[in-house]
């Protein structure tokens, strides 16, 4: 008797429960999990994100299929150039930002980058020249997601790339374009690059498709970032990673100079690129896609109050302020297992001194 009614109290409270509850709440979940695994497959951002736990086939590993052999340098046979579509590329990419990977991890997952942060594929002759730019102050641990990231999917492309981060010595506000100026000149005295992308330190791509190579007009990469929900922000906009070859960089007469501060600059560059007869070339809105790891406003990066003022006047001044004007003073160049490190006086405002 004793047992019977100790089992029975639990048993009541099951059988209330049972008849219209559990069913309820049986089609809830088998309605949430539709629902999740359904969201992998939409478009809808919202929906994906908050049900990425389940969205397993969401990418591939950044890491997968990528070549090991080291290159013959020992004057080996002469190699082929490599296929126009690279066998690597395999499309979405997973991106997680959770901790950032230390820059010795980085180096053990990509055994093939030289010093300086060089690469060449193994087993054929690249059809592209790549230089990736890099204004750089103060983010390490963006750095290190990025160089987690980029390294792979550049292999994937079967590029001969090189990365370069130019770091802004001292406290004044930063000036971006100006630091592109720096990368530009002196990421050419290293070798004869055909192809320059300029990147911000935050973005990283999440398709291997977008190709990090030039066209024949300047491109503009990062047009679906998801801080602007995958669209572009406005027609003209030439934010984030652009790219060009040394003819296009010479024709616009490089970057401004004069942008301290946060914003403006790059429609600046975009004006130029019109003023100077050329129009923009973009991937696809599904394949030009970026994720950017949070963070707060920099310290010395506050708005810029006069880029309303100097876009107004980049028709008139586009020809006497860029690569023809950009004084600077290289404090280093060193170059490290992952990316060559250019440290830069770019001067402020009132001058270089
Ligand atoms: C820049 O600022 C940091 C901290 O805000 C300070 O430690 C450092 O000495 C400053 N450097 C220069 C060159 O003024
Ligand atoms: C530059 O643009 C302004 C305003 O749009 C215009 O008034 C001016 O004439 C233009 N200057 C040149 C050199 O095209
Ligand atoms: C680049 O080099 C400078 C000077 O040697 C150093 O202070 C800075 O921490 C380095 N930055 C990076 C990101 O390696």
């Amino acid at each position: 008797m004793d047992t019977c009614a100790h089992v029975s109290f639990p048993e009541s409270i099951m059988i209330k429960i049972q008849p219209k509850w559990r069913y309820i709440f049986l089609f809830l979940l088998i309605q949430l999990l539709v629902t999740a695994l359904l969201s992998c497959k939409e478009h809808k951002e919202w929906l994906k994100n908050a049900f990425n736990i389940f969205c397993q086939g969401d990418g591939e590993d950044v890491y997968a299929n990528l070549p090991h052999v080291p290159r013959d340098h020992t004057g080996g046979p002469v190699l082929s150039y490599c296929p126009m579509m690279s066998p690597l590329i395999v499309g979405p990419i997973r991106v997680r930002f959770l901790s950032p990977p230390s820059l010795d991890y980085v180096q053990r997952k990509n055994p093939l980058v030289v010093k300086g942060g060089h690469y060449k594929p193994p087993d054929c002759e690249a059809r592209h020249r790549t230089a990736v730019i890099i204004p750089f102050r103060g983010r390490e641990h963006h750095l290190k997601f990025l160089l987690y990231y980029l390294h792979p999917f550049l292999q994937r492309q079967q590029l001969n790339y090189g990365i370069y981060v130019i770091h802004q010595a001292g406290n004044y506000t930063f000036n971006r374009a100006k630091l592109m100026n720096v990368g530009f000149s002196e990421a050419m005295k290293d070798k004869d690059w055909d192809c320059l992308f300029f990147h911000d330190v935050d973005l990283v791509p999440l398709d291997d498709r977008n190709l990090y190579a030039c066209d024949s007009n300047p491109k503009h990469a990062a047009i679906a970032m998801d801080k602007f929900g995958y669209n572009l922000p406005y027609d003209t906009y030439f934010g984030g990673v652009s790219a060009m070859t040394p003819l296009h960089y010479f024709k616009i007469n490089g970057f401004p100079n004069n942008y301290w501060g946060w914003g403006g600059e790059d429609d600046d560059i975009g004006l130029r690129v019109s003023l100077a007869g050329m129009s923009l070339s973009r991937p696809s809105l599904r394949i030009g896609r970026y994720k950017m790891i949070k963070h707060r406003k920099d310290k010395g990066n506050e708005d810029n109050p006069e880029r309303l003022k100097l876009l107004s006047k980049t028709n008139e001044t586009w020809k006497y302020d860029g690569m023809n004007t950009a004084q600077y003073h290289i404090i280093s160049r060193t170059y490290l297992p992952l990316y060559t490190n250019i440290t830069v006086n770019i001067g402020t405002a009132g001058g270089l001194y």
